[in-house]
């Protein structure tokens, strides 16, 4: 073998070894690193051809004697040194040298003729005589190691080597075991050796491997370390192996091979195996990669071990296993697992004997004994493993002994869960075969089923099925011999039974109903009981112990569905078959059968309903009223005809008597009342005459009364009911119709259908009296149309209520519900029209109309506001706290606390308007106006005493300073040009145009402050908005303030509290911000100032964001404009409010207004009511437009907006 094989690495592009890691050679893997010259001659990991012929037999190992190779020959020197003992050696040694020196001096003297020479010769000689001794010793270890391999080859086997004689071999020629050749020949024979044990690729293990290499190595004396550094020189060499053969079987078994030298190396040097093997850094395997290899070979010894027990188990054996198993190094979960698998196995042969028996086609009764022996072999097993289990030695034992299961095993499938069954009930069979069953053939069933793995439910249903038939055949054998009969007590010979068979008494009982049943069906098979079968059945009854309720349900079961044959038989026969065999075969059934007459009617009941059903069914879905009540006809003629004689048959009575239902006493008073005043009703009470004519009523037990419920019992009524009052309505071609009248016997027809449907008298004078009312109202309201109640109205109500027959007090109801809604509707437009005032609701109350109920509450309150409202313009300055407090709100039932509310709000907001007023009115000279804008200042003061009010005159308000144009020639800069208006107030020349128009008709009289106010009242209208009165008489100012326009404006960018600032300091309170801003209903807005707001901010709706932004790019684009409110831009409505709500503010400020601060409820509020909004804005407008204008001599008056005159 090339040495240089040993440390090269195998490859350097290896393929996987038990599906490794790539192998990759580590020359240093071991500490101590050596080159060993190792051969392998034969062994049983080698390929075939490289393998002479293994002389081992599987079960033992035996190594063949030629593993060491032949003999060696001595060379050289060698012959000689193995001549010399140690001491001859040293001997010879010291002659040669001694003899070397001698002659060396000895021929310098002679040939040099001085002593110089002679020592010369003598360091000459000496030194070849030195390297002479120094050959001879140098050969003493190979000798040896030559010796020690004649010696091993020559041993009749590897069992006869001996440690002492290789210590004396060693010890022959005085070399140690360190010593290089000797060792290295120990390490080779120990490698051919462990190779020649090892079985091949494909063999399994024998189990006796690892003895027989710890022997070995004993005998040879080789330390661990270096017998371990061989075990890992054999893994090269199948890696090696592996990489030449290339092929894929060949890998498999060089894989196996692999993972045999680690277990038997692990095994070898056991606890130190983790140190002297490291087959993780040499060959890079994983932890779990060896583990595997050791678990696979344990299991795969300890499964051959286990292959030869058999049921014959006994302690000794299974002590045997634990020691293998603990030999093996198997776990003990495994070694569980295997045991386990290895019982099923066995029992599984029994199993498929049985089954065999039991399936095959000559099946013989001894053929089923013989399988159940099968199944006793298998239960005697299952015992000895369980009382093996509980041995006290137990824990030495296997692991793994204890019941057996086929769980897991091939029997473990769906497929084959009938054939355990087809045993099990042949075990139950036998076990019931002598006709009872022995307790200890119960436990066996028991076993049986846990180690056939069948489900409590299914054995039980097999043990069932088995024991009832058995059971059965008991019952009948003591039937037949009299046993029963003869028995004290039949409850304890039937328990009794039970006990013998371990059957389940409430199994028995059932068994006993079936035959009780069976029986039944017997007797009635020619439809009737006659006395035999009554005693016959009796005596079943009395000697199965079944109770009376079983009895009584079998009969109504069986007698019952016989009885209800004939009733359906005599109801199919319907209306014209119904004859007298029919009702012979009734009464025979319904008396013959001896059924109750409550069963018989209960039968004959559900019967009749079920077509009474259909029937109602067919008028449901008819297409008109006439078809409708044609179909409930059919069914009032169904129950004369078939169903009054069926219950009469049933009854055993003649139909000829109907049996009269008593009425209530009280009911009929009612009744009779009743009677009086609703023709109808009236008509349904058959008098004699027609009771002749048309026959007897129908039977009245069997109704719908439970099948449908009232409503719709009543409906069906009332369906008839009109068909009786309109008669029947044929419609020909065009659309137009006949009508037939009916006579009065239709509405004998409806009292029967009454009876059928279930309805109680009440229900049905219900149903005549709601129909009565209904046509009594619809004629009314015609009446009634405008709500006054006339004489004349009154009297023709009259007639028609006696037209009608609706009694007088529900008339009177119906009139006063009229004319209560119709006044109610009235009222309510009075209020809301303004017609009618406070004094006018006192008026009605007092004539004791019921206002508080035909007003609704808001309007009660809004006309409570009015009132007030009115009080305080009154201009008379008068307050009567009690009046307005508490009278009006009392008058008209409001909440006094609220009402005191409403007034302070009015009174508050009226007080400083009323000075602004006075203030306007007064510079308009118009003194009378200046008192009573005063007096009603008075009057909010006396409602709610203000702080003084403080009267700074503002220098800019409604003066047209807005429409000064700048002007470079005079250095004047108006407001015009103020940033906040700079481009964005637009639309001059809408004004001057009016101004022109203006000055032509009419010149120098209406400013152009006027014309601002009436402008943006008039557009506001145009565009849908309310209007409102503007006053008149502003004059225009000479001057305008740029810097006032650029602080006092607000700004877009503005949050709530800064917008309710700006427009505090020119004395708007915040409601008043919130009612003016809703102009941005209308208008647009420029790009830069809601750029932010659509690309930054976050309180917006994300649609409304974009669509936005597609015509207001994120930088140009300034000046481009949209919509402030887009959803209706020319209208002026409320959007504006809506889109807040909706997250769609157009600007920053606007969203503002709702953004969860204090002004979102007000905008809430706008957005649901557009009139709220328009009466608050336009009150806001007119104090806008009130504004510190200019009057009298102030100002003047414009001839051109842009310009001072
Ligand atoms: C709450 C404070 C207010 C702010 C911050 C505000 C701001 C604005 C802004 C930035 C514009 C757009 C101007 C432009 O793009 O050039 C605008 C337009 C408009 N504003 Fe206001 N405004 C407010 C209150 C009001 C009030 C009280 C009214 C009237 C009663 C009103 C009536 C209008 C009208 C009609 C337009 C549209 C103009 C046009 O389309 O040419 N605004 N407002």
């Amino acid at each position: 073998m090339n040495p240089s094989l040993l440390s090269a690495p195998p490859s350097s592009n290896p393929r996987p070894l038990l599906s490794f890691q790539p192998f990759r050679f580590s020359p240093n893997y071991h500490p101590r690193r050596r080159r060993y010259r190792v051969s392998f001659p034969r062994n049983s990991l080698a390929t075939d051809d490289q393998s002479p012929t293994s002389t081992s037999s599987p079960e033992t190992t035996t190594t063949s004697p030629d593993i060491f190779g032949g003999p060696k020959d001595l060379t050289g020197i060698q012959p000689l040194v193995e001549k010399l003992t140690p001491p001859a050696r040293l001997a010879t040694s010291a002659v040669i040298l001694a003899g070397a020196i001698a002659a060396g001096y000895g021929l310098g003297l002679r040939f040099g003729n001085n002593r110089n020479a002679a020592l010369g010769g003598a360091a000459v000689l000496g030194a070849a005589g030195g390297a002479a001794v120094y050959a001879v010793n140098a050969a003493v270890p190979e000798v040896a190691a030559v010796s020690l391999h004649n010696y091993v080859a020559g041993c009749d086997g590897p069992e006869a080597i001996k440690r002492e004689d290789i210590e004396n071999i060693a010890q022959k020629y005085g070399v140690s075991k360190q010593d290089e050749a000797f060792n290295m020949e120990l390490c080779d024979i120990y490698c051919r050796f462990v190779s020649s044990v090892l079985p091949s690729g494909g063999e399994d293990l024998r189990g006796d491997e690892v003895e027989t290499i710890i022997s070995f190595k004993n005998a040879l004396g080789i330390d661990d370390p270096d017998a371990a550094s061989m075990h890992m020189e054999i893994g090269r060499r199948i890696f090696r192996q592996r990489l030449e053969t290339g092929d894929r079987d060949g890998d498999l078994e060089q894989r196996r091979a692999f993972q045999k030298l680690i277990y038997v190396s692990t095994l070898v040097f056991g606890d130190a195996s983790t140190f002297l093997l490291p087959w993780k850094r040499v060959f890079k395997v994983t932890d779990s990669q060896v583990e595997i290899a050791i678990r696979d070979n344990a299991k795969q010894l300890y499964a051959s071990k286990l292959s030869s027990v058999g049921r014959d188990v006994d302690e000794e054996l299974l002590v045997s296993l634990r020691e293998a198993q603990l030999k093996y190094k198997l776990s003990d979960e495994l070694a569980k697992d295997l045991m386990m698998e290895h019982k099923r196995k066995l029992v599984e042969k029994n199993i498929s004997v049985a089954l065999n028996i039991l399936k095959s086609r000559a099946r013989t009764v001894g053929g089923v004994k013989q399988a159940v022996e099968e199944l006793d072999k298998i239960l005697a097993f299952n015992d000895l493993l369980i009382s093996l289990s509980k041995h006290p030695d137990a824990d030495h034992f296997a692991r793994g002994v204890g019941p057996v299961s086929l769980v897991g095993g091939e029997y473990d499938s769906d497929r084959k869960m009938d054939d355990l069954k087809l045993l099990y009930r042949a075990y139950v069979t036998d076990s019931l075969s002598g006709g009872r069953m022995e307790s200890h053939k119960f436990a066996a069933l028991n076993q049986l089923r846990n180690i056939l793995g069948l489900g409590n439910k299914e054995a039980e249903a097999i043990k069932l099925d088995v024991t009832s038939k058995v059971y059965q055949k008991r019952l009948s054998e003591a039937f037949q011999s009299g046993d029963l009969e003869m028995a004290d007590s039949k409850a304890a010979f039937l328990q009794n039974l039970c006990e013998e068979l371990h059957f389940d008494p409430q199994k028995a009982s059932e068994i006993h109903e079936e035959i009780y049943r069976k029986k039944l069906q017997q007797c009635v098979a020619d439809g009737e009981l006659d006395d035999k079968d009554v005693s016959a059945l009796l005596k079943v009854r009395v000697m199965l112990c079944i109770p009376q309720q079983i009895v009584d349900a079998a009969h109504s079961d069986i007698c019952g569905s016989l009885f209800e044959k004939a009733v359906k038989e005599a109801i199919g026969a319907g209306v014209d078959g119904y004859d007298a065999d029919i009702r012979e075969a009734v009464r025979k059934a319904a008396h013959g059968l001896r059924l109750t007459r409550e069963a018989a009617m209960s039968i004959a009941s559900k019967a009749v309903r079920k077509i009474f059903v259909n029937y109602v069914k067919r008028s449901r879905s008819a297409e008109n009223r006439t078809e409708s009540a044609k179909e409930l006809k059919k069914m009032i003629a169904f129950n004369t005809l078939v169903v009054t004689p069926l219950v009469a048959d049933i009854k055993g009575e003649s139909s000829d008597t109907p049996s009269e239902e008593p009425v209530k006493e009280e009911e009929k008073q009612f009744v009779d009342d009743e009677w009086e005043s609703l023709q109808t009703l009236r008509k349904i009470k058959p008098d004699k005459d027609l009771i002749a004519k048309i026959g007897k009523p129908g039977q009245t037990e069997i109704t719908l009364k439970d099948d449908l419920s009232e409503r719709d019992r009543m409906d069906l009524y009332k369906t008839y009911l009109l068909f009786c009052m309109t008669g029947q309505v044929t419609r020909i071609t065009f659309g137009a119709e006949i009508r037939t009248k009916k006579d009065d016997s239709e509405y004998l027809l409806l009292n029967q259908l009454g009876a059928i449907l279930g309805l109680t008298t009440t229900e049905t004078v219900e149903v005549h009296r709601s129909l009565a009312e209904q046509a009594f109202r619809k004629q009314a309201e015609v009446i009634l149309a405008d709500g006054q109640l006339t004489k004349a109205r009154v009297e023709q109500l009259n007639d028609l209520q006696k037209n009608v027959g609706l009694p007088g007090p529900y008339a009177q109801k119906i009139i006063k519900s009229i004319t209560t809604t119709k006044m109610a509707a009235a009222i309510e437009t009075a209020i809301g029209q303004g017609r009618l005032n406070i004094k006018q609701i006192r008026e009605l109350k007092e004539s004791g109309v019921d206002i508080d109920n035909m007003i609704t509450e808001s309007l009660r309150e809004n006309l409570f506001k009015k009132t007030v409202d009115e009080i305080f313009s009154s201009g008379t300055g008068d307050f009567d706290e009690e009046e307005v407090y508490d009278k009006i709100p009392a008058d008209l039932k409001i909440n006094a606390q609220k009402a005191r509310g409403v007034v302070h709000d009015l009174a508050r907001n009226r007080l400083s308007n009323s000075l602004i007023q006075a203030v306007a009115l007064l510079r308009q000279r118009k003194y009378q106006g200046v008192v009573s804008s005063l007096n009603d200042l008075l009057a909010c003061d006396k409602a709610v005493p203000a702080e003084p009010l403080s009267w700074e005159v503002p220098e800019e308000g409604c003066d047209a300073s807005v429409l000064l144009d700048d002007d470079d020639s005079t250095g004047f800069t108006g407001e015009k040009s103020a940033g906040p208006n700079a481009n964005s107030v637009r639309g001059f020349e809408v004004i001057d145009s009016i101004k022109t128009q203006l000055e032509t008709i009419c010149p120098g009289v209406v400013s152009c402050a006027d014309i601002l106010a009436v402008a943006a009242r008039d557009s506001v209208a145009a565009l849908g908005g309310k209007s409102w009165t503007v006053q008149l008489g502003r004059r225009d100012s000479t001057n305008a303030s740029f810097s006032n326009a650029n602080t006092d404006l607000p700004s877009p960018l503005m949050n709530l509290d800064e917008l309710t600032s700006a427009f505090s300091n020119k004395g708007f309170t915040a409601k008043e911000m919130v009612a003016l801003s809703g102009a941005h209903t209308t208008g647009q807005a420029r790009c830069l100032l809601f750029r932010n707001r659509v690309y930054n901010e976050t309180n917006i709706d994300s649609t409304f964001a974009k669509s936005i932004q597609s015509n207001c790019p994120s930088s140009d684009g300034g000046d481009n404009l949209s919509y402030l409110d887009a959803s209706s831009p020319v209208i002026f409505d409320n959007a504006y409010y809506k889109n807040l709500v909706n997250k769609k503010g157009l600007l920053h400020s606007d969203q503002q207004l709702f953004n969860g601060g204090s002004t979102d409820s007000q905008v809430t509020t706008y957005s649901n009511n557009p009139i709220t909004f328009y009466s608050d804005f336009a009150d806001a407008m007119v104090k806008m437009g009130n504004l510190s204008p200019l009057t009298g001599t102030s100002g003047q008056i414009r001839t051109n907006c842009r310009k001072v005159n």
